[in-house]
């Protein structure tokens, strides 16, 4: 390893284990990422870091903790049976699994033109995101969202939760901390806890989702579609 790369790996040496500080190196190494360039995040479940590619576009690296038991504890119910055999016998593996998971589902969603960051690439428990803000500012979440027409992001959103749930795929994780307000748009992110439409919880995380979006809008004094009405028309169209 270069002297230089390995001065743009000490901030993650200090959280990350040695493997995980291998992958991000191999991530430079095959130049999807140029450098690190600051913390965006620092969830339970992973950290988000601002990165550049070797074209100066910023990029979103999302690192999964393979160390934390909250996330471990968290993790089981959104698993599929394929996910729970790896988490039963290797915690790793499950987080591996859950990080290509997310991949798979923003691009699913992204080549169906919903609102969501572009997939860039993943490898273990790292998955490289467009950049979602201006001016190295990034976007933010809904919920610190003000001055917005809320009438036009609730429509928004309910065709995108639509459209999803026709990819197949459920967001189980959907509020206002989950969604960025870019370029006057939502913007669905953290797909982490995304199920398959056949996951047994699938229906039970889709009404979860629209209670959520629903109570947030009904605050902002938007006329929104009744819960179940909503769900009755995502899910029988
Ligand atoms: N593509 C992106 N562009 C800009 N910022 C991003 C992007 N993805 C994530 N972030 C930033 O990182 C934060 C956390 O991202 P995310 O919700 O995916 O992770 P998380 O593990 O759920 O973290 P938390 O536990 O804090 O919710 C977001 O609120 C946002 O500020
Ligand atoms: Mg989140």
């Amino acid at each position: 390893m270069k002297e230089k790369d390995s001065e743009r790996l000490a901030t993650l040496e200090e959280v990350f284990d040695h493997s995980t500080v291998m992958t991000a190196y191999s991530l430079i190494r095959k130049k999807i990422i140029d450098h690190f360039d600051g913390t965006l995040s620092t969830g339970k479940e992973s950290r988000v870091y601002l990165a550049f590619d070797l074209n100066n576009n910023l990029l979103a690296v999302k690192i999964y903790l393979i160390t934390s038991a909250e996330f471990k504890r968290g993790m089981r119910l959104y698993l599929d049976e394929y996910g729970l055999k790896l988490y039963n016998k290797n915690f790793r593996s499950a987080v591996f699994y859950w990080c290509e998971k997310e991949f798979k589902h923003l691009k699913i969603a992204y080549d169906a033109n919903i609102n969501v960051p572009k997939p860039i690439t993943y490898k273990n428990n790292i998955l490289v995101l467009e950049f979602l803000g201006e001016d190295g500012k990034p976007a933010p979440i809904l919920a610190e969202c003000y001055d917005i027409d809320y009438e036009k992001t609730y429509d928004i959103l309910v065709n995108d939760i639509k459209n999803l749930f026709n990819c197949g795929i459920v967001h189980a994780d959907l509020s206002e901390y989950n969604i960025l307000y870019h370029k006057e748009k939502p913007y669905l992110i953290d797909f982490g806890q995304s199920v398959k439409k056949n996951h047994p919880n699938a229906l039970y995380f889709l009404l979860r989702d629209i209670k959520n979006i629903n109570k947030f809008f009904r605050e902002r004094k938007v006329s929104v579609i009744e819960d179940y009405e909503l769900f009755e028309k995502i899910t029988n169209p």
